[in-house]
């Protein structure tokens, strides 16, 4: 993927522009709520201190100790198991766009409550929350928390607090590579106990294909028999392709370049795979996607890689009348060439953008990867690489190396 740098900066400059509930909510100063209990899971003590992988300079974690602070009465403790390595930490890592260094990166983090301040009682979503519950917290809503979380028609993600991205503070334990997060009153917090450690991990980039699957079904084309192509095989073709798969949609065909992925995109779901190093140009490509569909081009196509000229390539895969959805450009990869009149206006395409995910869309995902393991998906297998916090540094590496799917720090 060609990613342009200065448009990830201003995206999360603009994320971070608005911060300040996370920081503010911390317990008032002198309040203190004693640990009183602990979770079930081997979990005897809870030390004075935690350790946080802290990027102390380009390209360099420092694992720090920091004492772990006094929990407010709305405040919550929680003991990181893992967090995924999200292409946002790799460039935070390799030249501090967002100029937060020293910074606690890690916002796909997962861990077990071993504390909460008196006033805690439910998670986000109305659920009860108890010492030993796994969790997950989400992008904080500072506009209209209620609003986002109900209303399927957000625009964007809007004002958001994520830890992980936080500015360091007196408290320090602001991002989940780490073994403590301290995560504030007021903050958006999911209780995901019946999920296992690698569905938990991948619940913020799964959250990604859900919404996107909200948005193609808004288009009211996408149906249990459609015929679909999912065009990139990364984590998030492959997620989409197990979204699809898991609603009962059968008839998909994976594009992509690497032959390994498109292997893998086969056990997620999809019954054909087209590998565009067989066909020379558009029209022999375009062939080959017709031909997996017995003789059809697809009603819907999801736009899954950063490639400007695979934006343009896709519309020549949908029949007239059919659907898109774009969801390949996070940041700006540069301008794609279509022909308005063939690609869209002739062709009558029913096509929708797709940016992140709601609150809503969350649990959803969870509702997903209960699914996806319940019928046998190996979703967990996305999770190609697992370092421990103190080999932070190779784990960066290794997703700047691009050779697997998601790396994963896990303690
Ligand atoms: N909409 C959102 O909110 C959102 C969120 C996260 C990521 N993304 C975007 O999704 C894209 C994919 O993410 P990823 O992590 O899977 O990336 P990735 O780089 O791992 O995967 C992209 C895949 O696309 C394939 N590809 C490249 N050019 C192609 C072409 N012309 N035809 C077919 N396949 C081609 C590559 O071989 C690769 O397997 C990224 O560009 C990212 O910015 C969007
Ligand atoms: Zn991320």
């Amino acid at each position: 993927m060609t990613v342009n740098e200065q448009d990830v900066e201003k995206i999360v400059r603009q994320l971070l522009s608005e911060m300040g509930t996370a920081s503010q909510s911390g317990p008032a100063k002198g309040a203190f709520t004693s640990y009183t209990s602990l979770g079930s899971t081997g979990v005897t003590s809870i030390p004075d201190k935690a350790h946080v992988a802290v990027l102390v300079e380009n390209e360099r974690f420092e694992i720090k100790e920091y004492t772990i602070p006094p929990l407010g009465d709305d405040d919550i403790l929680v003991k990181v198991e893992g967090c995924g390595v999200c292409g946002t930490d790799a460039h935070e890592f390799k030249r501090d766009p967002f100029g937060l260094i020293p910074v606690a990166l890690g916002h796909e983090g997962t861990g077990e409550i071993v504390a909460m301040g008196k006033n805690v009682k439910t998670d986000s979503a109305g659920k009860a929350l108890n010492i030993g519950d796994k969790v997950v917290t989400c992008m904080i809503f500072a506009d209209d928390p209620e609003i986002t979380m109900f209303d399927l028609n957000k625009k964007n993600v809007g004002k958001a607090d994520v830890y992980g991205l936080l500015p360091d503070d007196e408290y320090h334990l602001n991002g989940w590579f780490s073994d403590y997060i301290f995560v504030r009153g007021g903050s958006t917090i999911f209780n995901v106990s019946d999920l296992d450690l690698d569905s938990r991990i991948l619940i913020e980039p799964a959250a990604v294909l859900v919404h996107a699957v909200e948005r193609a079904k808004s288009t009211d084309i996408l149906r249990f028999n459609s015929r679909v192509a999912v065009q990139g095989c990364g984590p998030i073709g492959l997620l989409c392709i197990a979204v699809l798969r898991t609603m009962g949609i059968e008839n998909i065909t994976a594009v992509d370049g690497n032959e390994k992925r498109l292997e893998f995109a086969k056990r997620l779901g999809a019954g054909r795979t087209v590998n565009f190093n067989d066909y020379q140009g558009i029209e022999a490509l375009t062939k080959g996607v017709y031909d997996s569909f017995g003789g059809h081009l697809c009603d819907f196509a999801f736009q899954c890689t950063g490639n400007p000229k695979a934006h343009a390539n896709v519309y020549k895969f949908i029949r007239n009348g059919g659907g898109l959805c774009e969801l390949g450009f996070f940041v700006n990869g540069g301008d794609a060439t279509i022909n308005p009149h063939f690609d869209l206006c002739s062709k009558e395409i029913n096509l929708v953008g797709s940016w992140v995910y709601t609150l809503r869309d969350y649990g959803t995902t969870f509702d997903f990867l209960r699914r996806a393991k319940a019928i046998g998906l190996p979703v967990s297998e996305l999770i190609t690489h697992r370092f421990p916090l103190q080999d932070i540094n190779e784990a960066l590496k290794t997703n700047l190396a691009m050779t697997g799917l998601k790396i994963a720090i896990v303690n």
